[in-house]
């Protein structure tokens, strides 16, 4: 196992502010749409790498028992502070070696979560942890970012608005599947008076062929794969949901 990959640290107090959160609700649409065509009911959900929180609280409105797991400690407090967070069972843990010795109908990962770990191994670990998880006619659906997704980060962007001003670094490696994204903001908090956060992301993109011989591996033996937005064709997708069980 690689030593704690992917943790948010300080840059977690200004995910939500940033617009991070934003994705969740893309997730939750796609997830609901999803549901649809799962045979067996959902009662109870555990969100892996559920960062601050948004994709669970939507899915607690909906009336689902959720349980999130993050590793880093302060994505999970702001989580815990939202309108909603009280309906959450919140955990801080690694899925890597998670055990929560109970199961679920269905466990879910989004936005890229499993794209932080940068191992096989540590992928594969993951994969069994959502297995280990699962209700025997339960479903695991997440989302993975390809190698084509990750060019969308290989450049430099700048935000600057009345208050703050964030600069945004991706640099992919030459063989095209990793990514390293250094992410440096200050935001004001009073007068002249601003914060400085820096948070460096590595991702890794793995080829469908392997995800799927690695769910397989970790006992899964059903597996479908949609493109996350539906419009664009499987091969040339920057973004794949997986369903598997
Ligand atoms: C891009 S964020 C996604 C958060 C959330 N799912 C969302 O949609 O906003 C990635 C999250 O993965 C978490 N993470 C990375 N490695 C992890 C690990 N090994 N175990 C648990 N969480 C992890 C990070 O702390 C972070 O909250």
């Amino acid at each position: 196992m690689t030593k704690s990959p992917g943790g948010y640290s300080k840059f977690a107090s200004y995910y939500d502010f940033l617009g991070w959160d934003d994705f969740s609700r893309q997730a939750f649409r796609r997830l609901k749409k999803t549901l649809t065509v799962v045979p067996s009911p959902v009662e109870t959900v555990l969100d892996l790498a559920c960062g601050t929180g948004d994709l669970a609280v939507l899915l607690a409105g909906e009336g689902y028992r959720v349980t999130g797991v993050d590793l880093s400690e302060l994505m999970l407090k702001q989580a815990r502070r939202k309108r909603g967070g009280k309906m959450i069972r919140f955990v801080r843990g690694d899925i890597r070696r998670l055990s929560l010795k109970e199961r679920f109908d269905l466990v879910c990962c989004f936005f890229d979560s499993l794209n932080h770990l940068t191992s096989k191994a540590d992928l594969l670990l993951a994969l069994k942890t959502a297995r280990r998880h699962l209700n025997a006619r339960g479903r695991f659906i997440f989302d993975m970012i390809t190698p084509k997704g990750l060019q969308i980060w290989d450049n430099v962007e700048i935000d600057r608005e009345e208050g703050y001003l964030v600069l945004t670094e991706g640099k992919r490696n030459p063989a095209g599947d990793r990514i390293e994204i250094v992410i440096e903001g200050f935001v004001r908090k009073r007068g002249d008076l601003y914060d400085h956060f820096k948070q460096v992301i590595r991702e890794r993109a793995y080829p469908q062929r392997e995800v799927t011989q690695l769910l397989a591996k970790a006992g899964f033996r059903k597996i479908v794969i949609e493109s996350f937005d539906r419009h664009e064709a499987i091969e040339s997708a920057e973004r794949l949901l997986y369903i598997a069980h």
